[in-house]
């Protein structure tokens, strides 16, 4: 059964036009005027965008002694409620287990997604079995990126030296280097002084992690990156000492992109000062939210071209997860929610405040995702053949953001209370309806596996320059006898 979406303004990247989406076998058959279809969306006041792509969530991720609460199931029902079509989660391997068997663990849990998904794999300790295993992953496997928590010490944190190792492996296989870039070194010391002077509250958390060590680690994965000839995409950038890094290094011509989340750009530091212990636990994440100094650097690198995507890094946990770090805010375990406000809330404050045109809003939070993961125009994409992963985006639609209303699994919202003007009518995955009107019907297991290929025309251009500049032995005539 064909659809077409009528009488819609589409919205990409680069184009706004008014044009009819004609549907067919999960694809985009046909854009044009007066198509016809067995079933009609209106879409009349609306515009017609790529389905959102949030390239970094934590769905059922076993993480400071729990799980993660929103699974593929929830999280995915969740994006698709706030108009994002694909999800991009990180497959961890325990301490000496292989990439392998991480991923077995990583596609029995989405087995249930309601929305396509793809994984980055994560290289959280290093060996030959690593350095094996990384070849087989992006050859058979289809992933192509690789994330090393610079933080996390003595769980995830890799050291400088296996950094620039799999940096070096990633260059030689064609993928991109992820980081999360906190000096875990210095956050442990922040956090045992902290602890010893008293201050075990969630406010402790924001003063452990200060925009310096995320300044510092930003710097240092982009020379290492740099030194090892590889692409490096930066999470969760949450402060002007890390978008300073980023900016500096694209002025030069390095490949590295800088993600901030929503949250990071709307919500403030003061959300730890809280009386209500609650309140601010439910907000300790890594990085910390930040002061409205850094928010505006966010937003202006996001104007600039010099932040290229938005993300929620969806890694939630209930209340009462949260308060097994009463006492010691180093046990609180990391994570906010978001994925289903990040569209709407991105929409609210950056479009409708003049600091984003719908085109920018398109590219930062999917053609450019898309691009850069090499999947376009698969996905990020309105183009006859990409995926029907759509949203047809009603911009005079309001909302307050409430748990209450939430499809995530837990008992808060960060966003709770705020106002939101820019909603899905509809949002498609791969043609099908999942949402409408705020009315959910989702398939559980419809999502399927999206593979992203190694050496993208990036990779191969940084390779072929990098071997272009390589030292090389000079060819010299006379060599002067030695000894003269
Ligand atoms: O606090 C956070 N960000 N939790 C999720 C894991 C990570 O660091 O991305
Ligand atoms: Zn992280
Ligand atoms: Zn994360
Ligand atoms: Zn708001």
């Amino acid at each position: 059964m064909s659809k077409v979406i009528k009488n819609g303004t589409i919205v990409t990247a680069d184009l706004t036009y008014k044009a009819d989406v004609l549907i067919d076998g999960g694809q985009i058959i046909e854009i044009g005027a007066n198509l016809n279809g067995d079933e009609e969306l209106d879409a009349t006041g609306c515009y017609v965008m790529p389905g959102g792509i949030d390239p970094h969530t934590h769905l059922e991720m076993p993480f400071m002694g729990t799980y993660s609460s929103d699974d593929f199931e929830s999280g995915t029902r969740a994006a698709l409620a706030g108009g994002t079509t694909m999800v991009v989660d990180f497959a961890l391997p325990n301490p000496g287990e292989s990439l392998l068997d991480a991923l077995k663990r990583w596609d029995n849990k989405s087995t249930r997604a309601n929305c396509d998904y793809s994984f980055h794999m994560a290289v959280t300790w290093w060996g030959e079995q690593v350095f094996e295993d990384m070849k087989t992953v992006i050859e058979t496997r289809g992933i192509n990126t690789f994330k090393h928590f610079m933080a996390y010490k003595g769980a995830l944190m890799v050291n400088d030296d296996e950094l620039y190792a799999s940096f070096q492996r990633l260059s030689e296989l064609g993928g991109i280097a992820m980081v999360h870039a906190e000096n875990g070194d210095v956050v442990a010391e922040l956090s045992a002084k902290l602890l010893a002077e008293g201050n075990t509250g969630p406010e402790a958390h924001a003063y452990s992690r200060p925009p310096q060590v995320e300044g510092e680690a930003t710097n240092r994965a982009i020379m290492i990156a740099d030194m090892a000839g590889v692409p490096l995409y930066v999470v969760h950038t949450s402060c002007e000492e890390a978008h300073e890094a980023i900016r500096r290094a694209r002025m030069q011509g390095k490949r590295v992109w800088g993600e901030p989340l929503i949250q990071h750009l709307t919500l403030d530091e003061s959300e730890y000062f809280n009386s209500d212990w609650d309140h601010a636990a439910r907000r300790v994440m890594s990085p910390p939210f930040r002061n409205k100094q850094h928010q505006d650097s966010l937003w202006a690198g996001l104007q600039s071209g010099s932040l290229s995507v938005v993300a929620t890094d969806h890694c939630a946990f209930t209340t009462e997860q949260k308060r097994s770090g009463v006492g010691d805010f180093t046990k609180i375990p990391n994570g906010t929610g978001g994925l289903e406000d990040r569209m709407p809330m991105l929409w609210t404050h950056g479009v409708e405040t003049g600091r984003l045109t719908p085109n920018e809003f398109v590219a930062v939070t999917s053609t450019n995702i898309a691009k850069i993961l090499n999947c376009y125009p698969k996905k990020g994409a309105v183009l006859a053949g990409a995926d029907a992963d759509l949203v047809v985006w009603d911009p005079n639609k309001t909302k307050t953001l409430s748990a209450s209303s939430q499809q995530s699994a837990i008992d808060y919202n960060v966003f709770e209370g705020h106002a939101v003007k820019g909603l899905p009518r509809y949002t498609l995955t791969r043609g099908h309806v999942a949402v409408e009107d705020g009315t959910m019907s989702c398939q559980e297991g419809h999502g399927k596996f999206v593979e992203r290929e190694a050496n993208s025309t990036l990779n191969k251009a940084l390779s072929t320059w990098k071997e272009l500049t390589a030292p090389r032995p000079v060819e010299r005539s006379g060599i002067p006898a030695t000894g003269v």
